[in-house]
């Protein structure tokens, strides 16, 4: 893994894609221990929980549904409403055990955005199963239930993050380089 040059910005090497399995596998087993017999429906957050939701449920030999949703964002009037901005979900979720499968939690605004839209519509449980989540950016109060791994507070890409659109397809995760140390390396 060497350096990458998205757009304007370069990326280095930061999670290889082994560590990044490896953390893929453990947290897999948790779910799978949590959620046997109990038919979940895991909802990835697109654009970039394609690549972790397909990691998870591949690893996951119990019964659950898999689909996704895409979060409408909030520019010009609310007046559709609340439930418009799931777009995708035509799953009934009452009474069903969800989880919400996301590429990164950061501030966590959009996490509990989606987290309060699922909840109005009664699922027997919710939680969110992250591949990674920034500690130091979360300002949330929701507990992030299951966690591949933990990044600082830095931009990262691969594996479903991208830049602009670039770097999804990148095995493993890389790390902004800051532009002041890109002259020097
Ligand atoms: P929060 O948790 O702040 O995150 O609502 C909002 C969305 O921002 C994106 N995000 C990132 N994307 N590298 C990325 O490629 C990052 O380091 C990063 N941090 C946040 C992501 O789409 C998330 O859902
Ligand atoms: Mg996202």
């Amino acid at each position: 893994m060497g350096k990458v040059h998205l757009h304007d910005r370069w990326f280095e090497p930061f999670i290889t894609p082994q560590e990044l399995e490896r953390a893929i596998d453990r947290v897999a087993g948790e779910l799978k221990q949590h959620y046997a017999g109990k038919r979940p429906l895991f909802i990835g957050v697109l654009n970039g929980a394609f690549f972790f939701a397909a990691e998870l449920v591949k690893r996951l030999d119990i019964e659950c549904e898999v689909s996704f949703i895409k979060v409408a964002s909030y520019h010009g009037t609310a007046s559709t409403g609340k439930v418009s901005d799931l777009i995708g979900l035509n799953e009934r979720v009452e009474g069903r055990h969800v989880v919400v499968v996301e590429d990164i939690v950061d501030t966590g605004r959009t996490l509990a955005h989606v987290m309060s839209l699922l909840a109005e519509r009664h699922p027997a449980s919710l939680a969110v199963a992250t591949l990674l989540f920034k500690p130091e950016a979360y300002t949330g109060t929701l507990p992030i239930d299951f966690i591949a791994l933990r990044v600082p507070n830095a931009f990262v890409v691969g594996s479903g993050l991208d830049h602009n659109g670039l770097g999804r397809n990148l095995p493993g995760i890389y790390r902004i380089v800051q532009s002041d140390q890109t002259a020097s390396s």
